[in-house]
């Protein structure tokens, strides 16, 4: 048997400009998923999900995933998980060289589902490093992060970043700016993040914005002004600058705003967070509903969206330095 466990990510700054080839800075968080893989002596493969914030499942099959038979309950939770693990297993069973071996794998998340969490990224890196270990490879985490994005790409139909998956193999803040990745320094962020109990639709999401751009140049200049307020948020990183780092996410959101992706439960979020003090705060991921993040090391900011109606759940996340890691 083996564990392994990968953390989930918000963006500080950044998303939807990065589609254009503009800077974004994503940072791991202290929540995390886990995948464990067992090898079986037939050639089944039996996955088990939990926590993943919507219903558990359960599916067997063996053979192409054409032919599996569809026994979850809820279509969503096949569409938004199983395609992302099927992808890790092949992928895993395909580098060791042992495409048929048969495999019992069981995941829990602690991050929900298309909120703005990268939790199929931490789905796809944990599934891959247990998988192959479990199959007797070793990855270095770059190596994962490489496979878990060619995952990610496939499943969304050649709409992926590298952020999420590089974020989630090697952990901490990192840079991202077209195909390059690298890892940056940062101070302890103390993060906060509500979830509003829902989900964005990242493709119409990226769709509209895409539309805007086209049509109205304010939309690119937005764009353009997101890359030069990344830039600043580097500087502002480099010197542990918290109060600036949350300036910049306040204008960040506002951009944000501007090219359509917020939405009245992110909005009545943010403005929670700032008004119980936090130094900023803004929309993480596609948007249109989901998670925001703030930057409070104080308990007023938790607090303040208890209370907040458009707010289901909030918890700390601090800036998780540690990536894909051995769990067994
Ligand atoms: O919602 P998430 O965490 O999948 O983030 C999407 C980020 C975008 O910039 C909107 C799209 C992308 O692939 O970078």
């Amino acid at each position: 048997m083996a564990v392994s466990s990968a953390p989930g990510k918000v963006y500080l700054f950044g998303e939807h400009a990065v589609v254009y080839g503009e800077p974004a800075v994503p940072c791991a968080i202290e929540r995390r998923a886990r995948v464990e893989a067992t090898q079986r002596s037939d050639s089944r493969v039996r996955v088990h999900a939990q926590d993943l914030y919507l219903n558990g499942f359960s599916v067997e099959y063996a053979g192409p995933a054409d032919d599996r038979p569809t026994v979850a309950t809820d279509q969503s939770v096949l569409d938004l998980g199983m395609r992302y693990i099927d992808g890790a297993i092949d992928r895993a069973r395909d580098l060791a060289d042992q495409p048929e071996v048969g495999l019992d794998v069981t995941v829990e998340s602690d991050l929900p589902l298309g909120a703005g969490l990268g939790s199929s990224a931490a789905v796809v890196v944990a599934g891959i490093d247990a998988t192959a270990r479990e199959l007797g490879l070793e990855l270095d985490s770059e190596e994962v992060a490489n496979h878990a994005y060619k995952v990610e790409h496939e499943v969304q139909n050649g709409e992926a970043s590298r952020a999420d998956t590089f974020c989630s193999a090697t952990g901490g803040a990192a840079k991202v700016e077209g195909d390059s990745c690298e890892t940056i320094d940062a101070p302890n962020l103390p993060f906060v993040v509500g979830y509003d109990g829902g989900t964005g639709n990242t493709g119409e999401l990226v769709a509209g914005v895409r539309a805007l751009r086209e049509e109205y140049d304010f939309a690119a200049s937005t764009v353009e002004s997101i890359g030069d307020l990344v830039r600043r948020g580097e500087h502002a990183l480099d010197a542990g600058d918290v109060d600036e780092l949350g300036r910049l996410m306040d204008v960040n959101h506002g951009l944000l705003s501007a090219l359509g992706v917020s939405a009245r439960s992110l909005d009545a979020m943010v403005w929670a967070a700032r008004e119980a003090g936090a130094r900023g705060a803004k929309l993480t991921g596609s948007g249109g509903g989901g998670c925001i993040v703030a930057l409070d090391e104080t308990e007023d900011t938790p607090t303040a969206l208890g209370y907040t109606p458009e707010c289901e759940r909030a918890f700390r996340a601090e800036l998780d330095t540690e990536g894909v890691r051995r769990e067994d």
